[in-house]
């Protein structure tokens, strides 16, 4: 494992492990050295972007050491240590909105599509609506006329499906409600997965049994790299990523061991992949 930064509660958790990549905190921390330094004022680094640390303590593996200042503040423990206001900005800032952490997160469409009829009973191929989820990092949601492609004809007089005709007629998009959602530091991309033989189903799950799309997975940063570090058995030859049924003929892990050595498919763990 490697670097590893958490903020649970008001305390910023660190973790060190055997770090493949080369992390810095306040400087003081990289791959080799197993214990890191942060200090009042000094600032992390992540990639390219500086997030200012507000705290100071100082932790060893496995240990958490607390720096003096603690004692200094221990009378006002009882108090909280919420009362140093720094952790809170950090917290709110940093801590997670409802819409990336929240598994089963499944917000009210202006339509209620159903990716179970459609992709499910229908069989249509996810790509059919997602058409750029092979070749860019965002994964395009489709517009009216793709709908009307079949809407022109089928459903005529349904309730449901006005504001669909009313778009296509105003050319007003339909103001679909963002799913998943990562924070704004994170960067992703799904061309990087999809082209590697990643299926939607390990992150998405199975969007064909859904009537109302929800979040399936935590998305958290662990998250991410449990498959970083190991993604031998997620992988799949690439015509079959969007065949959510599809199951391994083989040992998967062997598969995806082979898969990885013949296309070189090695997911980085360095924090510029991801924090750029
Ligand atoms: C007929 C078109 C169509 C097909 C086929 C389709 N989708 Fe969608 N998909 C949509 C639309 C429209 C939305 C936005 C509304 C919603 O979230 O339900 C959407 C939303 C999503 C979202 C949530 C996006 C967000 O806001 O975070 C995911 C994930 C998704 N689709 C995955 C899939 C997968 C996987 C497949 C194939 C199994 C698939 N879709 C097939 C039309 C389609
Ligand atoms: C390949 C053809 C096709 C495409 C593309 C398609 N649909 Fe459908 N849709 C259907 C069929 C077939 C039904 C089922 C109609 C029925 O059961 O009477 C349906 C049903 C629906 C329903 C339920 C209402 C009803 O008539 O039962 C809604 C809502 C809907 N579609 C919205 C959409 C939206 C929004 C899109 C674009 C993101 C879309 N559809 C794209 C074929 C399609
Ligand atoms: C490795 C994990 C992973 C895989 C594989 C994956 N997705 Fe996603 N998907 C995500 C994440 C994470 C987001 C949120 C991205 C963000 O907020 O920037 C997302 C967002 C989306 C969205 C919303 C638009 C966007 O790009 O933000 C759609 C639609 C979507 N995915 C469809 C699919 C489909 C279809 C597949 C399979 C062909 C697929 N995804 C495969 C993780 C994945
Ligand atoms: C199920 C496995 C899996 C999950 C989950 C996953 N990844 Fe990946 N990721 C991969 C694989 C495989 C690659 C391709 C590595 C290669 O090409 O060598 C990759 C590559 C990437 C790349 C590299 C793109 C580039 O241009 O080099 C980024 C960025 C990335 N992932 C971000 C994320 C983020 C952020 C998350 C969590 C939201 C995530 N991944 C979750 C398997 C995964
Ligand atoms: C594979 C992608 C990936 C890599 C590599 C990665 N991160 Fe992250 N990181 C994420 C994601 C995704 C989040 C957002 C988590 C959330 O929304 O809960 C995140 C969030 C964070 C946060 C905000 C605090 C938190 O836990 O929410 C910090 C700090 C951070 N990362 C530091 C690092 C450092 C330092 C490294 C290098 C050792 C690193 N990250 C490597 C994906 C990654």
């Amino acid at each position: 494992m490697c670097l590893e930064l958490s903020i649970t509660s008001v305390y910023l958790v660190c973790r060190l492990g055997s770090c493949s990549s080369t992390a810095r905190i306040g400087g003081a921390c990289n791959s080799s050295l197993r214990m890191a330094e942060v200090v009042a004022g000094q600032t992390i680094t992540i990639g390219s972007r500086r997030i200012p640390w507000f705290g100071g303590f100082r932790l060893t593996t496995g240990r958490l050491l607390f720096p003096e200042w603690v004692n200094r503040v221990k009378p006002l423990a009882g108090a909280g240590l919420a009362g140093i206001p720094a952790y809170l900005v950090f917290l709110l800032y940093f801590g997670g909105s409802p819409t990336t952490t929240d598994v089963g997160y499944s917000p009210k469409q202006p339509i209620p599509f159903s990716h179970e009829q459609h992709a499910g009973q229908m069989g249509l191929d996810c790509r059919y609506c997602h058409t750029t989820v092979e070749t860019a990092a965002f994964a395009a949601v489709p517009p009216t006329s793709v709908c009307m492609n079949c809407h022109r004809t089928i459903g005529e007089g349904v309730n449901e499906l006005q504001p669909l005709l009313q778009s296509d007629e105003s050319g007003d998009p339909i103001r679909w409600v963002r799913v998943h959602d990562l924070p704004d530091y994170v960067y992703f991309d799904h061309s990087a997965h999809v082209s590697r033989g990643v299926s939607c189903v390990s992150c998405h799950g199975r969007i064909d049994h859904m009537e109302q799309v929800y979040q399936a997975e935590r998305l958290s940063m662990a998250w991410c790299l449990e498959c970083h570090r190991d993604p031998a058995p997620r992988l799949r030859s690439s015509e079959f990523v969007t065949d959510l049924t599809w199951i391994a003929n083989e040992d998967p892990r062997a598969l995806g061991r082979r898969l990885m050595k013949d296309h070189g498919i090695s997911p980085s763990t360095d924090c510029s992949t991801c924090h750029r």
